[in-house]
């Protein structure tokens, strides 16, 4: 879907975002970038995004292009700071923006619309100016008009921050509805308890904006080496269970190890 290589980016200030990054991504994959913060995730997602220009490397976009505005309808971004997306009079109208640049027709604009405010906790919300909601609400918001463009491979830059636990379930079950439809899922994260339920693979970025490596989600959430190598800790459950063969990643499996014993 996506494929990178010897990606290099460097602000205007001359920080070095990104240094000699390769990445592949698959039809269908849940990758996760996992860094400290100021490793280059969200700097990662903009360049495989096509939203900023990498300074080296070169991008391929579905096996077809190197130009992203001509995959830009197949890719939706969201960035991390949920006002890139949040710019019209209502929730509704931020909603209904990216479907409606696609010309998509008016009833299925609504329909949509409609349809990703329910399950995001929206819809009571749809009439408000975007910038009277709460932090969380305006991430969800943000979180929704990624999702009404109907994109193949959506970039998300920590989706689930600021975000309360019975919405985080629900955007959870959102994203792996949608991966289970075959979407390719890119996010980002500087924290490792989510990781599990966000991704298969992990790509692990150091402070220097490289990839230090990447490897299934187990193997690196496992690694307390090398996540320490980079300011990370392995999920609180990971360290519970240090030692056990496997060691359960989620708590969820620590319970049926619980009860099978
Ligand atoms: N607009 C900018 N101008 C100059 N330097 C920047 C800019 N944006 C980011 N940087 C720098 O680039 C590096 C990578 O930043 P980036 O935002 O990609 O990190 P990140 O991994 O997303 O961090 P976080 O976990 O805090 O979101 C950091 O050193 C940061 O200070
Ligand atoms: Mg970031």
């Amino acid at each position: 879907m996506i494929e990178a290589i010897g990606l290099g980016y460097s602000y205007p200030d001359g920080t070095t975002a990104l240094d000699g990054v390769d990445v592949r991504i698959e039809r269908g994959e849940r990758v996760a970038l996992l860094g400290p913060n100021g490793a280059g995730k969200s700097t990662l997602l903009q360049v495989l995004g096509g939203l900023i220009e990498p300074d080296a490397g070169s991008l391929h976009y579905f096996g077809e292009t190197t130009d992203a505005d001509s995959v830009r309808d197949r890719l939706s971004v969201l960035t991390q700071n949920p006002a890139d997306y949040l710019f019209n009079p209502t929730v509704r109208e931020d909603l209904a923006y990216g479907p409606t640049q696609q010309d998509a027709p008016q009833r299925d604009v609504d329909r949509r619309v409609e349809a990703i405010a329910e399950r995001l906790g929206l819809s009571s919300l749809l009439s408000k100016p975007p910038f009277r909601l709460s932090g969380g609400q305006q991430r969800r918001a943000a979180l929704a008009s990624a999702l009404t463009v109907d994109p193949e491979v959506l970039l998300l830059d920590e989706p689930l921050s600021n975000v309360d636990a019975a919405n985080r379930s629900e955007i959870l079950d959102l994203l792996a509805e949608l991966s289970n439809d075959g979407i390719t899922l890119v996010t980002s994260t500087p924290e490792t308890e989510l990781l599990p339920h966000l991704a298969d693979r992990v790509l692990l970025l150091d402070a220097g904006g490289s990839v230090v490596a990447s490897g299934p989600t187990r193997e690196i959430l496992t690694d307390t080496e090398l996540l320490a190598d980079c300011n990370l800790r392995p999920p609180q459950v990971v360290r519970l269970f240090d030692g056990d063969d496997p060691i359960p990643l989620t708590v969820e499996e620590a319970r049926r190890r619980l009860d099978g014993s």
